[in-house]
């Protein structure tokens, strides 16, 4: 199968320019003007964007968290991430504890393949690693899951301790792997959340007003310790304001191997969500909670000046209806997290519209620097000859408003948006992975056939 997308604006994290793509089976073929080639189907991109595919390296999918399960699955999931121009998603696989890596790598799996629309990748969740567990980190890189996510924060669940962050973090950089890090104090947060709840204060709200920007810097600032020390390249995941943002600053000021993702929702949503009445504020509850409205400028400033490297969405939907609803009279059993991998795209174009950073920077916070952080870059986040052809043409004059009454911009199995009502511009129009159109101008034409994508080593690229 081959296929023309013609005349289009490609645009990449470095180019700019009007061409012709031709796809041969899943590779990009040949880029230039006019080109003379047959082609089995022809697609007019004129007047539109033809970009890498989205690559959202947060999401959790089919995920046992807070007494229930996060309500999309490989299936549901990669198909709504492909009508938001998303091709390609790292999940998160889960260590359960005192058990294998191996074991939940094969449980992730289990839950992916032939459900996917979109190619996948996991990192993996390590709940504890003694001395002896250790060697399977060399086994999960070899099978291509490079990148391990670690938590500070939630005790009694997915927190480890210091001893076993550093065991964790000498071993991954010593296999040239890479550390993804939930940052926040989970320890002194429990205390004060304890407090909160002595004294009655169990609406959502206090799900924010118990976790303080400052524990979350001060995650962040150990966690650039502790790489620092073990010598490993560290990746801060969902930050969300300006105080953690400075540690990253500092850290990356110093020499030390750094970065950090943000998340749609603390650039457009803040505290104030967590205040609608009728436990509504619920919707919001995830971790790190939703911050004051300011420092949604400080983050979008990070954006442009490169302190954040890239934008996730920590996809991990639960419905209000059954699920959310498990916190009604207290906030701590309200399950943690939020939709919006079908958001991504769109919401990122706005920043280029309201004059945050370019089109070139767009394209590399929303696909390019996902796909070099974590190994799968030039394979995925380019458009370049030789490239996956993951493509998104993306109509820039599209206004459409997210809604969960709106079907066009709601796939996901969830039963309210986190971006209800907001009024965008900019949509992807179809969206091609490997060379297979799964969506055309916004109707789904494909289902299935998203890959296992093994990823390479920290700082090598895959071909
Ligand atoms: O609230 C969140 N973020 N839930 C997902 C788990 C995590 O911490 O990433
Ligand atoms: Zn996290
Ligand atoms: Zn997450």
């Amino acid at each position: 199968m081959s296929i023309l997308i013609q005349g289009g604006r490609v645009v990449t994290a470095a180019d700019d320019y009007v061409a012709d793509v031709f796809i041969d089976g899943e590779k990009v073929h040949t880029i230039g003007k006019d080109l003379r080639v047959q082609a089995d189907e022809v697609i007019d991109a004129t007047g539109k964007l033809v970009i890498p595919g989205g690559i959202d390296p947060h999401t959790h999918l089919d995920m046992p968290f807070g007494g229930t399960t996060s309500a999309d699955d490989f299936e549901s999931g990669t198909i709504a991430a492909a009508f938001g121009g998303t091709t390609c998603l790292v999940d998160f696989a889960i260590q359960s504890k005192g058990e294998s890596t191996l074991k939940g790598l094969d449980v992730w799996h289990a839950k992916a393949e032939g459900k996917a629309t979109v190619d996948y990748g996991f990192h993996m969740i390590v709940t504890d690693m003694p001395d002896e567990r250790l060697p399977e980190m060399q086994k999960l890189a070899d099978a291509g899951v490079t990148s391990y996510k670690l938590f500070m924060a939630y005790p009694g669940v997915l927190y480890v301790d210091d001893g076993t962050l550093y065991r964790t973090f000498r071993q991954a950089g010593e296999n040239k792997t890479r550390i993804c890090m939930h940052a926040e104090n989970g320890i002194v947060i429990d205390e004060i959340i304890k407090a909160a709840v002595k004294d009655g204060k169990l609406e959502p709200k206090y799900h924010s007003l118990t976790r303080p920007t400052r524990m979350e810097a001060e995650g962040v600032h150990r966690a650039i310790a502790i790489a620092e020390v073990a010598d490993v390249p560290l990746h801060i995941v969902h930050l969300s304001c300006a105080d953690a943002l400075e540690q990253v600053k500092l850290g990356r000021m110093r020499g030390v191997d750094v970065q950090a993702e943000t998340c749609p929702q603390y650039l457009f949503l803040d505290y104030s969500y967590y205040e609608k009445p009728n436990f509504e504020g619920a919707k919001w509850v995830m971790t790190p909670a939703l911050r004051e409205k300011w420092n949604q400028d400080v983050l979008w400033q990070g954006l442009r000046m490169g302190h954040l490297s890239l934008v996730a969405t920590d996809h991990c939907p639960f419905c209000f209806k059954g699920q959310k609803e498990l916190g009604r009279e207290n906030f701590t059993k309200i399950p943690n997290g939020a939709p919006g991998v079908e958001n991504r795209l769109t919401l990122l174009y706005q920043g280029v519209l309201r004059g945050h950073y370019d089109l070139n920077r767009f394209v590399e916070i929303s696909s390019t620097a996902a796909a070099r952080t974590f190994g799968m870059f030039p394979k995925k986040g380019t458009v370049a000859v030789g490239s996956d052809a993951d493509i998104v043409v993306f109509d820039p004059g599209k206004r459409v408003t997210i809604s969960v009454n709106e079907p066009a911009t709601h796939h996901m199995k969830v039963d309210y948006s986190a971006y209800e009502g907001f009024e965008v511009q900019g949509y992807p129009e179809t969206v091609l992975s490997r060379g297979r159109v799964i969506v055309e101008k916004g109707k789904q034409r494909t289902r299935g056939g998203g890959r296992f994508v093994k990823r390479a080593l920290a700082g090598e690229l895959l071909r």
